[in-house]
């Protein structure tokens, strides 16, 4: 999660017209190379008071969701260095870590193993990419979160990816989902100048990860509020939880939320304010939970 405007990482990219036509599996190839590289020193990429705060209101949205039983199965697709499913392996359940990057999977991996005898046996890792996962039955687990917007990160076969996590949800089961919001994107494209690229933007939320090596941009794909509810429907999940991750700019105002009272009332309004719809196109992000039907 490096330094995109308004998201994660380097940024959402222009020139859409000229990129219409690419390879998803060239994409594919390129987000792994990038994670791939960035996985020894992700950890040391978001740190800081902005980030304590995103990563507090992302768990803060999962938390609700948290099977009762211990022995229920839950996956981190996308898990990257392991931050929410290593919290869950320590808590007691097994958990599946899933990742496009093999160094990634690495890291969380030794984290998990650095974990001692308590949790062991209990986690399980598999590289596999979210719109292919076969590798993982169909029904099996409880609980799937897919932080750091893996699905946005899987371009044009998001919605793919989408239709994996239902499959792989146990009926009941709830996917806790962050992607990218489209609107967020639109300053940066009018800052640019660019009509033509925020015209290929909202038509069809795809833009690029802007990596400094141009061999490792790759497609991500933003969500306006309703097309993620629509996409989780057309998924057959229902979406029982969306909100803004932030809906205050508090990238921009980091310094605010390292004075402690400023910090605790700014997100206590951060609280109040992100379910409101009108809020939504403010936020970097959309956090999403959608059950499985249980019939
Ligand atoms: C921004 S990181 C988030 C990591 C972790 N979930 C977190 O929130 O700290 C995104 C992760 O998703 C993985 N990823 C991206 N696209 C993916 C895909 N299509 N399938 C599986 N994993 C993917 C990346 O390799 C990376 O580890």
């Amino acid at each position: 999660m490096a330094k995109r405007r308004g998201g994660h990482g380097p940024g959402p990219g222009h020139g859409h017209e000229k990129r219409e036509r690419r390879d998803p599996e060239k994409d594919r190839e390129r987000n792994e190379q990038f994670h791939d590289r960035v996985a020894g020193k992700y950890d040391t990429m978001y740190t800081g008071a902005y980030w304590d705060a995103y990563f507090h209101l992302s768990w803060e949205g999962i938390r609700p969701h948290i099977p009762q039983d211990l022995r229920a199965p839950l996956v981190d697709l996308g898990c990257g260095t392991g931050l929410y499913g290593l919290r869950l392996l320590k808590s007691g359940y097994p958990v599946t870590f899933v990742d496009l990057s093999q160094k990634m999977l690495d890291q969380a991996q030794a984290k998990a193993e650095a974990l001692g005898p308590r949790t062991q046996g209990l986690a399980t890792f598999v590289k596999a990419d979210l719109a292919d996962l076969s590798a993982l039955p169909d029904g099996r687990f409880a609980l799937a979160v897919a932080q750091g917007d893996p699905i946005s990160h899987a371009g044009e076969r998001a919605p793919r990816a989408l239709r994996e996590c239902a499959r792989i949800l146990a009926p009941g089961g709830v996917l806790i989902a962050s992607v990218d919001n489209t609107l967020a994107a639109v300053d940066h494209y009018l800052e640019d100048g660019d009509v033509p690229g925020l015209e290929s933007l909202l038509r069809s939320g795809l833009t690029d990860w802007l990596a400094h090596d141009e061999s490792e941009r790759f497609r991500v794909r933003m969500f306006r509020p309703d097309e993620i509810r629509t996409l989780c429907r057309e998924a057959g999940l229902e979406v029982i939880d969306l909100f803004g991750k932030p809906v205050l700019p508090l990238r921009r105002h980091a310094a605010l939320l390292e004075d402690e009272r400023a910090g605790e009332a700014l997100l206590k309004i951060e609280r109040r304010l992100c379910r409101e719809e009108a809020m939504l196109g403010r936020a970097s992000h959309l956090q999403v939970a959608a059950r499985k039907p249980l019939g």
